[in-house]
């Protein structure tokens, strides 16, 4: 557990005092380190000195991203691949005191990540380098740590481009903690907590903990190990004497029985902590808290993924790590919704493309609920040939370091099921591969043997360059990337290999998504929207590779499921005039697609039914519209004005007979479509369109209605309160509507955005791909009838006023109450 401390009510002061051990507090702490520290967006001379004079920097907080604060330029270094944002080289440095003397503590300091290329010192003592721009990592500062003028100095360097295919953003993007603790402790990342044999009546829980003497004569310490389970209550406890020699370390297990465990899965997602303290006599030394869940995971060649011995699919997605107009630099609160929207689609399954995720990302998908596959790398020895000065040529230095960070840091999370080495690595294709294949899966059961190791494979049924049979035998589940692009086997996907390979267990690493532009729909074929031979962008059919896909996926048990393309909208792997992906189910704002809809309809069992496209077509008055619903009803009527156009039902799932010939448990409907998606053709009139859903005799109603033309602009909150601790955010949909109401379905108003109060307005967007400017801009047209405004705390409690204003339309303005200061400022007080 991080407990956040705060040093910005020194707004002004660059020296901070960091309230270590004042002897009444002899346990850890874990202190943010992410408050006011200086920044330049350049190289700098002599900048990791001591005395060197920043005064004229920049102050900021982390998380930062310097990119994402830039314009996009169609000239940029990182080319459409990163998103036509400027990168290059940046300096943070940070002043900061201890309270007490660090004697006798072990101090050390812990980035969650950095992209990319890092070098850090402190007091001008060089620490080291990091260049891979996603793991985590830390430095020892006990030897050069001082009680007062202590500077930590970081410079980014991100300049060599093209270095990623999408998004990177740039700087301490992630956050920073300072550790101090005694100099006999828990290791970092020094728990690794399995649960060996579970069942609902008992769990052994395995702790196994690396224990740290940094002092120069011998320590007879104990380990004690508790858990404690949700309501705070002691449910069971380990004490084991451990004998340390003079700097030495010791590797504990530990066995603690739980009785009648509350199982994780993901309708509940139950959390134990673990409290590991380190005990001389009664005097408690260290302690570190971890958080871990008891549940059972099992693969099976023929069943596919079992989750406490019951079958689950993985419905899944591909996320990476932007969240559009906050760059890289992603508050918690930006995670949680979109992992809420996710939920709500009926997703249970995120695969962490490319990369290793924030700690904080991992955490929330414990808490939610959902099934993490966490992948390591996009290159190994092999590059790829856009990204010139990508992964690959830290490869071989850092692999291995890397690795065990993602590891170390990841393997007590219950929601990560399954690791992936790698991402359409070249090397697939070739001998070497294999060795390095080998060397990465002999790291992962070492060091965590509970999980099985994939890759995501886009080349085993290629012709030119096919990836070799003995670097697919290795993995533990075979991952297929594509398995619907290839050649003759596009709709037999994973049955051959399954024909072939009768052991292979199999899984969807990453497939077609429904694509699209939120609200963007065009009449007719038109050829320029063709984005791959047998897709399309057109509304009409750009579902179709999904729902054959969808289909056998969810047929097959031995298909552990599927991670599509992706669950939201992304920076970057974009063509100028567009900044953005657009594969998401989810714009870049957090707003679902008409796609987020199609696995709703397959992936939920709540009655519901999504229309579109919407129904303001002036001019095509008679002329046939295509209007499409995706339910997972049993039927859908479709009225227009009134008068239906037929009741219309799909084949799939198809009910079988039950109890004898002619028989079944749901009064049969009578099937009108194989596809999964309804479709009426219907000549246009303005009006009202109206689909009734019949679901087990539950009914649902859908209405699409002409609008008139904008006339005032609707906020809405995804929160009524945030935490006063310059880190919470609310999000702030802004529709433009009509006079009755009715969101405008293509209004693309020019609005105004100002912030008033405790708040800071720090990104705004559209969700248009095309939409080029600046995501920190205070004006910004809406889009398709939508915009979005994110807004943060600061440390002040308050009100945030939120006031938005376009030519021609009535203002709109939101209050926000910011909450919780003075809980901040008593965290503060315990280490004072
Ligand atoms: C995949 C790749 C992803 C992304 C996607 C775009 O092959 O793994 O990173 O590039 O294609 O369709």
């Amino acid at each position: 557990m991080k407990i956040y401390s705060i040093f910005f009510n020194l707004i002004l002061l660059q020296l901070i005092t960091i309230n270590a051990f004042s002897g009444k507090f002899s346990t850890r702490q874990q202190l943010l380190m992410d408050f006011n520290w200086k920044f330049l967006q350049s190289d700098a001379k002599d900048a990791e000195n001591p005395d060197f004079d920043d005064s004229q920097w920049r102050t900021l907080n982390l998380p930062h991203d310097w990119s994402i604060e830039g314009d996009f330029k169609e000239d940029a270094a990182t080319k459409g691949a990163g998103g036509y944002l400027p990168t290059g080289i940046g300096w943070y440095r940070k002043h900061f005191n201890l309270s007490t003397n660090p004697k006798e503590q072990n101090v050390w300091i812990e980035f969650d990540g950095v992209y990319m290329n890092s070098d850090v010192w402190i007091n001008g003592q060089y620490l080291g380098k990091h260049h891979n721009g996603y793991t985590s990592f830390y430095y020892d500062l006990t030897p050069f740590i001082k009680k007062v003028e202590n500077i930590i100095a970081v410079r980014v360097d991100n300049s060599l481009q093209p270095n990623s295919r999408w998004y990177s953003g740039s700087g301490i993007y992630r956050h920073v903690w300072l550790n101090i603790s005694s100099a006999v402790h828990i290791a970092q990342w020094g728990n690794y907590i399995t649960t060996t044999s579970v069942d609902s009546s008992s769990a052994i829980v395995s702790v196994r903990t690396s224990i740290q003497n940094n002092f120069l004569v011998s320590k007879k310490i104990i380990l004690r190990s508790v858990i404690i389970n949700e309501s705070g209550k002691k449910i069971a406890t380990s004490d084991t004497a451990v004998s340390l020699s003079p700097s030495g370390t010791a590797d504990v297990e530990q066995m603690l029985k739980v009785i009648a465990p509350s199982l994780w899965s993901i309708e509940t997602p139950t959390l134990y902590t673990l409290n590991s303290s380190i005990l001389e006599n009664t005097k408690q030394l260290d302690n570190a808290v971890s958080t871990f869940g008891i549940r059972k995971i099992e693969y099976d060649k023929d069943k596919g993924f079992l989750l406490n011995g019951k079958h689950v699919k993985m419905n899944g997605v591909c996320l990476h790590h932007d969240a559009g107009c906050l760059g890289a630099a992603v508050p918690e609160q930006a995670w949680k919704r979109r992992l809420e929207v996710l939920k709500e689609m009926g997703c249970n399954a995120i695969r962490t493309s490319h990369n290793p995720p924030a700690p904080e990302f991992l955490n929330l998908c414990d808490k939610m609920g959902f099934l993490v596959m966490d992948e390591a790398f996009d290159e190994w020895e092999i590059g790829k040939g856009q990204v010139e000065y990508s992964y690959h040529l830290y490869f071989n230095e850092c692999w291995q370091k890397d690795l065990l960070s993602m590891i170390y840091r990841d393997r007590n999370h219950p929601s990560v099921v399954i690791w992936s080495a790698g991402n359409e690595v070249l090397d697939q294709g070739k001998d070497r591969g294999i060795e390095v294949l080998r060397q990465i899966i002999e790291t992962f059961h070492k060091e965590d043997p509970t999980r099985p190791v994939t890759v995501a494979n886009d080349r085993i049924a290629d012709v030119d360059y096919p990836a070799k049979n003995a670097f697919l035998e290795l993995q533990d589940v075979v991952g297929y990337n594509y398995v619907d692009r290839w050649l003759k086997r596009r709709e037999l996907y994973y049955s051959v290999d399954r024909h072939d390979h009768p052991d292979w267990k199999m899984i969807g690493t990453e497939n077609v998504s429904v694509p699209g532009i939120r609200g963007e729909y065009f009449l007719g074929f038109d050829k320029k929207t063709v984005v791959r031979p047998g897709r399309s962008t057109d509304y009409k059919m750009n579902m179709v590779q999904a729902e054959q896909l969808w289909r056998f996926t969810s047929v097959y048990d031995y298909v552990i499921g599927d991670f599509m393309w992706t669950g939201v909208d992304y920076l970057g792997e974009s063509n100028w005039p567009r900044k953005n992906s657009s594969s998401g189910a989810i714009d870049l704002c957090g707003f679902p697609k008409d796609g987020y809809y199609f696995y709703q309809s397959q992936w939920t069992k709540k009655p519901m039914v999504h229309l579109f496209p919407h129904w303001n077509w002036v001019g095509h008055e008679g002329e046939v519209i295509p209007v499409i619903a995706y339910t997972n009803c049993d039927s859908v009527e479709l009225f227009l004005n009134g008068k239906s156009f037929g009741i219309k039902s799909a084949i799939f799932p198809q009910q079988g007979n039950s109890g004898g010939w002619n028989k079944f448990d749901h009064p049969f409907v009578p099937a009108t479509t194989s596809d999964l998606h309804l479709s009426w053709d219907v000549p246009y009139e303005p009006g009202t369109l109206m689909a009734i859903g019949r679901k087990d005799g539950k009914i649902v109603t859908e209405k699409i209605r002409t609008t008139s033309k904008p006339s005032t602009i609707r906020l809405s909150a995804d929160r009524k309160e945030v935490n006063a601790d310059a880190q919470d955010i609310v999000n702030v949909k802004v529709e433009i509507v009509d006079e009755n109401g009715l969101v405008v379905p293509e209004a693309d108003n020019l609005l105004k955005f100002k912030v008033e109060g405790d708040g800071i307005l720090i990104g705004t967007d559209n969700g248009n791909p095309q939409d080029r400017a600046n995501m920190k801009s205070k004006q910004r047209k809406a889009f398709n009838g939508l915009a979005l405004a994110v807004i943060q705390s600061t440390v002040k409690n308050g009100n945030i006023r939120l006031t938005v204003v376009s030519a021609g339309l009535k203002d709109a303005v939101i209050e926000i109450v910011s909450i919780n200061s003075a809980n901040y400022s008593a965290v503060v007080e315990r280490f004072k």
